[in-house]
């Protein structure tokens, strides 16, 4: 028989225990790693440790360039080093010089999606603090203009937070999602996908590149409801981006290939890449985790490459990263 008294007592000392155990548990890595590899790093955001994939470059030591940081974001119900498989930046043919960073979302989801309560914008500010506090030194410090965003389905949706809150909009230059789920707070009840508000608090204006499949069954080009929410069709989505930027809404539509559109407004700092084959999948000409499914299949082209050939032409502070808005207030 377990008293009342006895039980609270127990009760007390698991809370405790499991206190402490937290308390202690909660640690900010830096564990040592070669040029050239992946490891796993965490970082205490408050009390609570967030792990993340933390890739250097070969020439991280060797080549004194400031260099750019690439956040990249995994779809829910992957990994940090799923992505990592998935994006392929870490490979010499997208990239040899910039540091890329893989979050890893509590319990694989990302902020912004129903029903996640965690603070993935502060485990993002927190973590590009830590990150350009503790690579300093001249051979890799990390050019605090040149931090960029991507990520996948959830991982894209949860980019295009980052690109809609005051602050991270104002830290990362440009941001790209692939199959991005950009939920709205609007009830799934109310939800008309071309015209449901979008709310967005960017501090500057900003370029977005997004990919999506005419045969994404999961996070549909149409948008729509999904998981109780509403989901806004991609085309207004990026419309949004548009009219936000200062562009008129209309796109200019060209071809990359028979079956992929590309939408570029203004001077192409919103685009989108619309692959009419393509499923919920990060595009690429190689076989991946994605398109090796059964009725998906290879793309005419590299996401990797178009991103980070997109990356490459903005930089925070200059004229193409948006700072027109800001000039045009003072
Ligand atoms: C990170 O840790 C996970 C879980 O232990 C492991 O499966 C994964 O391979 C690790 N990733 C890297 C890049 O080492
Ligand atoms: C681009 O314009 C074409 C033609 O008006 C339209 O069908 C398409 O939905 C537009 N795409 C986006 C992303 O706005
Ligand atoms: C896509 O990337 C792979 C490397 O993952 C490369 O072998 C292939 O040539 C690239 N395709 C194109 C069209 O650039």
């Amino acid at each position: 028989m377990c008293s009342p008294l006895l039980g609270n007592l127990l009760a007390l000392g698991l809370l405790l225990s499991a206190h402490v155990a937290g308390a202690a548990k909660c640690q900010t890595s830096n564990f040592p790693q070669e040029p050239g590899t992946a490891k796993n790093q965490t970082i205490c955001v408050g009390k609570t440790e967030r792990s993340y994939v933390l890739f250097l470059p070969a020439n991280y030591k060797s080549s004194p360039t400031p260099r750019s940081l690439i956040l990249s974001y995994h779809a829910r119900s992957r990994t940090a080093t799923s992505q990592l498989k998935l994006d392929l930046l870490t490979t010499p043919f997208f990239n040899n010089d910039n540091i890329i960073v893989y979050p890893q979302g509590i319990e694989n989801m990302w902020q912004g999606a129903p029903g996640v309560k965690t603070n993935d914008i502060l485990f993002t500010t927190t973590l590009l603090k830590h990150l350009s506090t503790t690579h300093t030194s001249t051979a890799h410090r990390i050019d605090s203009t040149k931090i960029y965003a991507t990520g996948k389905s959830q991982g894209g949706g949860f980019v295009g937070q980052l690109a809609c809150h005051p602050t991270t909009s104002s830290l990362i230059a440009a941001f790209a999602a692939v199959s991005g789920a950009f939920y709205t707070t609007t009830p799934a009840d109310d939800c008309d996908a071309d015209t449901v508000s979008i709310s967005c608090k960017a501090s500057r204006l900003i370029p977005f590149l997004e990919f999506h499949g005419g045969k994404d069954d999961t996070i549909s080009y149409e948008g729509g409801e999904r998981r109780n929410a509403c989901l806004p069709s991609i085309p207004h989505y990026l419309r949004s981006w548009a009219e936000r930027d200062d562009f008129t809404p209309q796109n200019v539509t060209s071809r990359l290939s028979r079956d992929v559109q590309v939408h570029t407004f203004g001077n192409g700092m919103v685009t989108g890449y619309y692959d009419r084959t393509l499923g919920h999948d990060w595009p690429s000409t190689k076989k991946n985790s994605d398109n090796g499914r059964e009725g998906h299949g290879v793309a005419s082209f590299n996401a990797s490459s178009i991103i980070m050939e997109f990356f490459g032409r903005y930089t925070l502070g200059s004229d193409s990263g948006g700072s027109r808005k800001v000039r045009e207030e003072l």
